[in-house]
């Protein structure tokens, strides 16, 4: 008879240096793990005949697996974790508890998913490897997000900094030197589902110049590629600057961001841009040490309701 035994996984944040909305049309995108930033999952063992229970501390809610409909995502994960192993519903509860934001492009919904996918395949005594992991994200993040490029799984699967291009085989990139980002969020939920689909419809109406739009930010995700393998980070800080302008023109910022992202310029930032789907969520600037408390006070005063100083670890630590 098999003894079950607690099991606890995690998974990291995320958040995208540049190329969001232009990698779901087939461009490509850089995004780094944030790994300070964690969804842990841990599943043990309940009275024979329960069932599993999903529990998900932070919305306060817990459902049957039995009981979840289809479109339940950590239902679907768990569903597709005992397809894949092709186990029997085990008698347990599964909770999930997340420091990653929700509703704020740092990928929020692909961490619940790896972390359950990971700790349910554990507990059930093979845990799964990143790639199927990653697979089974994928499947969930599209009942988040409806046409997902598949970044936010991939970068969070394998927890490395990834060049992403929708339907080829993610790269991981070398980062050269270590560099610093500031997160800030601007205290409004932004909808990935909604973004993408107000893109799609701009896309729809004006496709050449969206096109080109596209074509401009791939080359700037792939000059980011080089600067970060290079170690220039000055450079990286002039693309992101690039970036962000290009998604405002694409009326996928607010604002908030903008004003956010001005300010964390002014106070000495290299560069900064939102990051993720926009229409809120969170910003991103790229500090050389000593400008970190001033760009966070300026981030702050800026009306940022919520900040995480990182370090995205290069070759050189
Ligand atoms: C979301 O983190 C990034 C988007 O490009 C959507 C996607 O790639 O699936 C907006």
């Amino acid at each position: 008879m098999t003894v079950y035994e607690k099991i606890e996984r995690s998974a990291s944040g995320k958040v995208i240096l540049c190329g969001e909305h232009s990698v779901v049309y087939g461009r490509p995108a850089i995004a780094v793990p944030i790994s300070d930033l964690r969804t842990r999952c841990w599943v043990e063992p309940a009275v024979p005949g329960s069932g599993l229970r999903l529990v998900a501390t932070d919305l306060q809610k817990a459902v049957s697996l039995r009981a979840a409909p289809e479109s339940h995502t950590l239902g679907k994960t768990a569903r597709l974790v005992l397809e894949k192993l092709q186990a029997p519903e085990p008698d347990a509860v599964l909770t999930v508890a997340s420091e990653v934001p929700i509703a704020s492009g740092m990928g929020s919904g692909a961490a619940v998913a790896v972390a359950i996918a990971r700790a349910l395949s554990a507990y059930l005594g093979s845990e799964l490897p990143s790639d199927v992991v990653n697979d089974i994200a994928f499947e969930v993040e599209k009942i988040h997000h409806g046409n997902p490029s598949g970044i936010d799984n991939t970068v969070i699967s394998w927890e490395q900094p990834v060049y992403f291009v929708r339907g080829h085989e993610p790269e991981m990139i070398d980062i050269r030197s270590s560099f610093h980002l500031i997160i800030a969020n601007s205290g409004i939920a932004g909808s990935t589902r909604e973004a993408i689909d107000e893109v799609r419809r701009r896309w729809t109406a004006m496709p050449g110049y969206y096109e080109m739009v596209f074509n401009c930010i791939g080359t700037i995700a792939n000059a980011a590629r080089a600067a970060v393998e290079q170690g220039a980070i000055q450079g990286l800080g002039t693309l992101l600057n690039q970036n962000h302008e290009l998604l405002v023109t694409m009326g996928i910022s607010i604002s908030q961001l903008d004003q956010m992202v001005a300010a964390a310029r002014k106070a000495g930032a290299l560069g900064a841009k939102l990051t993720g789907a926009g229409q809120g969520g969170n910003m991103i600037a790229l500090v050389e040490e000593p400008r970190i408390a001033a760009v966070t006070q300026a981030l702050r005063d800026a009306g940022a309701v919520k900040l995480w100083v990182t370090t995205v670890r290069g070759g050189d630590v």
